[in-house]
């Protein structure tokens, strides 16, 4: 189990770089199956997420090369293989491959996906969807069994915008005879990023970034060429990281549009930053106000920030409400903040934050990925020392997350 310790009380000074978002390109990696050639992709995180991938790849036979952040993917001798539940269970977005390996060999064989523990993930509607278009599907225990003589293109509607199905239906959609039109699609940016790889690719797709997306399916797909965007979330950490101990502190290479609902509860809560381009700038603020906020599904306040933004909370002067709408165990991290001195306690959904708390170092536990954050952030304002366990959690998701915070000047470890 690696473990985080962090000295906390440092100020934050200087530049964090952003890196390319993990859950773009967790989706881009296994799409590029659908070329018949070679594909790259810019601006890929070094994340233990992708690591796996990887060994997807390999085992499909594709050759991967990796120089600085940009992949290269040679597909041309790829060759159907199940997908082994060691592999699939490391990771939610092992299940893109269901999808992609549709459209290429109509056919799948891979167990139920893994990923952070914050509630009830059921891949229903990615099932559902995959139906409409033809697919028979035999579970096994974890195991699923995904067949098709030919997929159609036919309308789906997803009862609720998911991120993964929506993705997932765009990649099989791309193995239809005729088109596929997603209604209820989700809107987030990743959509968004893996369409314009496929598109890139020559697979017509409309209306990605709304609710109804099109796709006609295609064959013969030629090279694609891709960015990942900046991640939003790892973004909004730092710059939560700035507000609770920043000193003009600048986070770089960010998309402002993808983490507007972030910014607006920040000002909201009484925080202020300077946006220039592509960069924010912020230092530690003063009279931070609470605020109530709702997760919600892309444009609406992400609940992937959740967690972090409750540590700002804590060192608000009275009380907040978080209410979580996307997932129903997601507060976990609260248990170890209150540990280190916030007042939260949680009914369900709804979770109250009083503040302002000081904090203090002890030895804490990451549940999970945004979580473990939540308690990295808390540990830089905390007196004394935090000790963080099971934090392979965190290495999943952010980047050099110690090398970027020790450059800005704080007390931080691998030990
Ligand atoms: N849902 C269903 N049935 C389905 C699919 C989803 O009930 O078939 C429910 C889920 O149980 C959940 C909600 O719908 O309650 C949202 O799920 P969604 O499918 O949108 O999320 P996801 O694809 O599983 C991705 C990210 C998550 C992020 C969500 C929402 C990846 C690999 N994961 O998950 O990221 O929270 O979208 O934006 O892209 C994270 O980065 O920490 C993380 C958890």
């Amino acid at each position: 189990m690696s473990r985080l310790k962090i000295e906390g009380g440092h100020k934050l000074t200087g530049n964090i770089k952003i890196s390319g978002a993990k859950n773009s390109a967790v989706a881009l990696i296994p799409a590029a199956i659908l070329s018949k050639n070679n594909s790259t992709i810019l601006n890929v995180p070094k994340i233990s997420d992708i690591k796996y991938l990887i060994e997807i790849m390999e085992l499909l036979n594709c050759k991967i090369s990796v120089k600085d952040d940009t992949m290269f993917i040679d597909t041309s001798k790829i060759k159907y293989h199940s997908i082994p539940e060691e592999l699939s269970q490391m990771m939610r977005a092992s299940y893109y491959y269901m999808g992609a390996m549709l459209a290429k060999f109509k056919k799948a064989e891979i167990s139920f996906p893994g990923g952070c523990k914050i509630g009830n993930r059921p891949i229903d509607l990615h099932l559902k969807g995959f139906k409409k278009l033809g697919v028979q599907i035999k579970q096994e225990k974890n195991k699923y069994t995904l067949t098709a003589k030919e997929l159609i293109g036919t309308k789906i509607y997803l009862d609720f915008a998911s991120v993964g199905a929506t993705i997932n239906l765009m990649l099989a959609a791309v193995g239809a005879k005729g088109i596929t039109t997603i209604e209820n699609a989700a809107k987030e940016p990743e959509i968004v990023n893996i369409a314009s790889f496929l598109i890139n690719m020559g697979v017509q797709i409309k209306g990605a970034g709304t609710s109804t997306i099109t796709v006609v399916g295609s064959k013969n797909l030629d090279k694609g060429i891709v960015e990942v965007f900046p991640d939003r979330i790892e973004a909004a950490t730092y710059i939560i990281a700035g507000a609770l101990t920043g000193k003009d502190l600048v986070i770089e290479g960010i998309i402002k549009e993808h983490i507007d609902a972030v910014l607006n509860k920040l000002t909201e809560a009484n925080v202020s930053y300077k946006t220039e381009k592509d960069k924010i700038t912020i230092s530690k603020a003063k009279n931070i106000k609470p605020v109530n906020i709702k997760t919600l599904v892309y444009p609406g306040f992400p609940t992937d920030v959740q967690q972090c933004f409750t540590t700002l909370l804590t060192q608000a002067k009275g009380t907040s409400k978080i209410i979580e709408t996307i997932y129903d165990s997601r507060f976990k991290n609260t248990e170890y903040l209150n540990l280190m001195g916030a007042k939260t306690k949680y009914n369900g959904n709804i979770l109250e934050i009083e503040g302002i708390t000081k904090l203090t170092g002890t030895e804490v536990y990451a549940n999970d990925l945004r979580g473990g954050a939540s308690l990295v952030l808390a540990g830089l304002i905390a007196k004394g020392e935090t000790i963080i366990d099971n934090t392979e959690h965190i290495l999943r998701g952010y980047e050099d997350i110690v090398l970027k915070l020790q450059k800005v000047g704080a007390k931080i470890e691998e030990i």
